[in-house]
């Protein structure tokens, strides 16, 4: 059995203060519901003061990106020690708005998602088809060309840790979430890519995290599906009754 992640995503919102307002109305609303992993990726600004803040708690705090190297002369980045060195576990990598407004490719994608794991921090890869690949039947080939290129090079025994978080470009911050069915379907093609990779044992492991347009209404149904594992959550996330609620969907 997988256990499964929600994970919350507040992207560009909430600064330290409404960070703390936030984990003072949230954490007491999950106490003690330790069926699921709790995830939460704030702002750079507010991270280790969330991270302080979770501590003894069953919540942990990630990174929304990172750079692959430990330090030099690179404007604007954060480097895997000195994310580690404040705490964090988990740091997101390759997400659609970072390929999009950064210019990051899955070349990059895939340097941070190996120097993450030589540093300990639990690597959520991120994948997504555009709604053009959707629409002309390019799912899988979108799909299975970001496994490649993402995962390029990474011997069997360091993908352990790895989560992966199916977010279709289409569904982010649009209402228009991906079917279940449509979803699972995703799930699975990504499946059977870690088992051709990296064996049986790695893919039945995984958790596949769907995101895009996930809301306390929506939850329940995505995640009773068989590949889906956990969902990353942005805008709903970002009201603590909202998130509390999807932490505890009922199946
Ligand atoms: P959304 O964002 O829930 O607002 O669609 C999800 C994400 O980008 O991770």
């Amino acid at each position: 059995m997988r256990k499964k992640i929600s994970a919350a995503h507040w992207k560009m919102f909430k600064n330290t203060k409404e960070s703390l307002a936030f984990l003072d109305e949230f954490l007491p609303a999950i106490a003690g519901h330790d069926r699921d992993d709790i995830l939460i990726f704030p702002t750079a600004t507010s991270l280790s003061t969330v991270i302080d803040r979770v501590q003894d708690t069953n919540v942990r705090a990630g990174a929304q990106t990172m750079h692959w190297l430990n330090e030099g002369p690179f404007t604007g980045q954060t480097s895997p020690t000195m994310l580690t060195s404040i705490g964090t576990t988990h740091v997101l990598l390759g997400h659609s708005e970072r390929r999009l407004y950064a210019n990051e490719s899955y070349e990059h994608v895939n340097l941070k998602l190996k120097a993450a794991i030589a540093h300990d921090l639990i690597p959520v890869l991120c994948l997504g088809e555009m709604l053009a690949d959707r629409q002309t039947g390019y799912t899988k080939d979108t799909l299975l060309a970001q496994m490649g290129a993402a995962l390029a090079n990474l011997p069997t025994e360091k993908a352990q840790t790895l989560v992966i978080a199916y977010e279709p470009v289409w569904a982010i911050g649009t209402g228009s979430t991906a079917t279940p069915e449509a979803a699972d379907q995703a799930h699975a093609i990504i499946r059977d890519d870690l088992k051709n990779r990296f064996g049986p044992v790695v893919a039945s492991a995984t958790r596949i995290l769907y995101g895009g347009s996930v809301k306390p209404d929506n939850v329940s149904s995505l995640l009773c599906m068989p590949n889906i594992d956990g969902a990353l959550i942005g805008g709903a996330s970002l009201d603590p009754g909202a998130l509390a609620a999807m932490v505890k969907y009922k199946i």
